[in-house]
């Protein structure tokens, strides 16, 4: 069984082959550098990019494989920037109808949970933390046909947040991996963290107002003409993310006693977070680092999931 997949729903144009579980091949294209300079993604731009770099991809993938030998075609259908994702429906589309093949419309979000279990099985009911630029939030899969959200983000992202703190503290963007090699170099020096948010639901998130308290303390430092000392805010910031979602998942696995656990999205390349994880549970899955952004191959892994017996 080969399973082609498309990944268009944000700014990373994706194809992958998945042969029975096993990652074939997957090229992406991503629009990053062209994003950076408007300090975020823009989505008409993104939109154009999409149909410049699908054609682009459509020919490489004729390279690798005899496009006949597909059995199924899969595609994000949503969440996402809808012209964005228009442009993969319509590719995905087009190619079922010529080649007379199935096709099986997806949610990316579903396919980030996958995205740690390529050329694995996974052991259910497992529990996920989905961590992005975008999202953030803990899934529960009782079995491949069943999950349950049990609790998001009631404001900003996780990713969001690291890529706002770290342009206030005149890091690059995108601030998430800055961070982090900060936090690799001093974590033994600051060692605090500062005070977690509280939900009315225990397992939302907010994590807008760790973003607040961090930007409130660099203006205090800036009217005060005090040096802003950026490895320190980098650091304990780092800390507080990783007390925060440590606290969560304690929470869900003591409630939910899952028999796996799995981190995924962007921010899931964090090592801090990663180590939090290996040592809190005894079955964790992480995905490779090149499937932890967007990307075709978890798309088609979700696939696979779906039509398995
Ligand atoms: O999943 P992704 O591509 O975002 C969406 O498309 O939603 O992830 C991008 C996010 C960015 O916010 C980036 O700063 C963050 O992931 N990120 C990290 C790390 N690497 C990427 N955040 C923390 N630590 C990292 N090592
Ligand atoms: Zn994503």
């Amino acid at each position: 069984m080969t399973i082609f997949a498309i990944e268009s729903s944000h700014d990373d144009t994706s194809f992958a082959l998945l042969k029975d579980n096993q990652p074939i091949w997957m090229k992406t294209i991503t629009q990053t550098e062209i994003h950076k300079q408007y300090g975020g993604t823009v989505p008409e731009i993104a939109s154009r990019l999409h149909v410049k770099n699908i054609g682009i991809l459509v020919e490489e993938l004729k390279k690798e494989i005899n496009v006949e030998e597909i059995n199924l075609i899969a595609y994000t259908k949503e969440p996402g920037l809808i012209g964005s994702l228009h442009v993969g429906y319509i590719v995905a589309n087009a190619m079922a109808m010529i080649l007379n093949k199935p096709i099986m419309p997806l949610n990316h979000l579903e396919g980030h949970f996958y995205s740690a279990y390529i050329g694995k099985e996974v052991e259910y009911p497992a529990l996920g933390l989905l961590v992005s630029g975008g999202h953030s939030q803990l899934m529960l899969y009782h079995n491949k046909d069943s999950y349950e959200l049990l609790g998001e983000t009631q404001d900003d992202a996780v990713g969001e947040v690291y890529d706002k703190v770290a342009r206030k503290l005149n890091i690059d963007f995108p601030g998430g991996p800055v961070i982090d090699k900060i936090w690799q170099k001093y974590k033994d020096i600051y060692q605090e963290s500062y005070t977690l948010p509280k939900t009315e639901n225990e397992l939302n998130f907010s994590f807008s107002g760790i973003k607040t308290h961090i930007i409130n303390l660099i203006n205090n430092d800036i009217n005060r003409r005090i040096d802003v000392n950026v490895e320190k805010y980098a650091t304990e910031f780092q800390n507080t993310i990783v007390k925060y979602l440590k606290h969560h998942m304690e929470l869900v696995i003591e409630r939910f006693k899952p028999k796996s656990i799995c981190l995924i999205g962007g921010v899931s390349a964090n090592s801090a977070i990663r180590d939090m994880f290996l040592k809190l549970f005894n079955n964790v899955y992480l995905p490779d680092m090149k499937y932890t952004t967007d990307n075709a191959m978890m798309i088609a892994r979700l696939a696979y999931e779906k039509i398995k017996k």
